[in-house]
C-alpha cells in the first residue's frame, strides 16, 4: 500500500514572515492525523523559520533544489548537507522551471540525486513533457528518457528511497490540468519503465505524484487513479486553506 504524499512547492514566493504565517495557518487547519505524508517546500531563505514553525506537526520540510557537491567553490549554491542541517527531509529535483530557465539537465539531475541520497534526504524527481512534445506524440519517449537518464546507475536500494513527480509542463501554472486518464496513462508508463530498471516489486512500491494545476476540486479524481500516489502543488499551496483542502481530499470535510 503506497501512502499518499502531498507536497506544496512555493517556488520563489513568500518572505520570512509570510512563510511563517502560511505554514502556521496550515498547521492549524490540518486534522490531528492525516493519511498522507505532507511536505512544504519554501524558498531557501525561509527554511529555518518554517522548520521551527512545523515542529511537533506532521508537516515535513523540502528544498526546491540543491547542488551536487557537499561543499566547495560554487558561489550562490546550496548543498544537501546544508539542507539536512536546516531540517529538510526532501529535495525537489529537476523541476521543469529549473530545466527551462536554469539549464538543468537529466545529467545534472542524476548528479544531484546521488548527492541527495548521500545526505540521506529523499529526492522528488520531476519529469514531464511540453505541449509541443505532447502534440507530436512524444510524451512517452520524453518521459522515459528523463527517467532513464535521471536515474542512471541508481541501485535498487537507493531506488526505494525516491519519489517521482510527473508534471506535464503545459499543465503547470496554467489552470489546465491533465485529465485523470491522461495523467494515469503516463504514471502507468513511468511505473512500467521503473519496473524494467529496478524490478516490478520495487516499482510497485514507489510513489509517483502528479503535478500541474492541482486544486481542491480536481485532486480526488486524480488521486483515484491507480498509479497516482500524490500531488505536487504549486499555486494552490500558497494559500493555507486551499492546500489544506487538497490534503484532506479523501475525507471531503
Ligand atoms: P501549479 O505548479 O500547481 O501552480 O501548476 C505545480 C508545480 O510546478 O509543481
Amino acid at each position: 500500500m503506497r501512502k499518499p504524499v502531498i507536497a506544496g512547492n512555493w517556488k520563489m514566493n513568500k518572505t520570512k514572515l509570510e512563510s511563517i504565517k502560511l505554514v502556521t495557518e496550515l498547521k492549524n487547519l490540518l486534522p490531528r492525523t492525516v493519511a498522507a505524508d505532507i511536505i512544504v517546500a519554501p524558498p531557501f531563505t525561509a527554511l529555518t523559520y518554517v522548520f521551527e514553525a512545523i515542529s511537533g506537526s506532521s508537516i515535513a520540510l523540502a528544498a526546491q533544489n540543491c547542488h551536487w557537491e557537499d561543499s566547495g567553490a560554487y558561489t550562490g549554491e546550496v548543498s544537501p548537507p546544508m539542507l539536512k542541517d536546516l531540517g529538510c527531509r526532501y529535495v525537489i529535483l529537476g523541476h521543469s522551471e529549473r530545466r527551462q530557465y536554469f539549464g538543468e539537465t537529466d545529467s545534472s539531475v542524476n548528479k544531484k540525486l546521488k548527492a541527495v541520497l548521500r545526505s540521506e534526504l529523499i529526492p522528488i524527481i520531476c519529469v514531464g513533457e511540453s505541449l509541443e512534445e505532447r502534440k507530436k506524440r512524444e510524451t512517452f519517449s520524453i518521459v522515459e528518457g528523463q527517467i532513464k537518464r535521471g536515474l542512471a546507475s541508481l541501485t535498487s536500494t537507493e531506488f526505494n528511497e525516491i519519489i517521482i513527480a510527473y508534471e506535464p509542463i503545459w499543465a503547470i501554472g496554467t489552470g489546465e490540468t491533465a485529465t485523470p486518464a491522461q495523467a494515469q496513462e503516463v504514471h502507468q508508463l513511468i511505473r512500467k519503465v521503473l519496473g524494467e530498471l529496478f524490478g516490478g516489486r520495487n516499482a510497485a512500491e514507489i510513489r509517483i505524484q502528479y503535478g500541474g494545476s492541482v486544486k481542491a476540486d480536481n485532486v480526488a479524481e486524480l488521486m483515484a487513479q491507480e498509479d497516482i500516489d500524490g500531488a505536487l502543488v504549486g499555486g494552490a499551496s500558497l494559500e493555507a486553506r486551499s492546500f489544506a483542502e487538497i490534503i484532506r481530499f479523501k475525507s471531503g470535510d
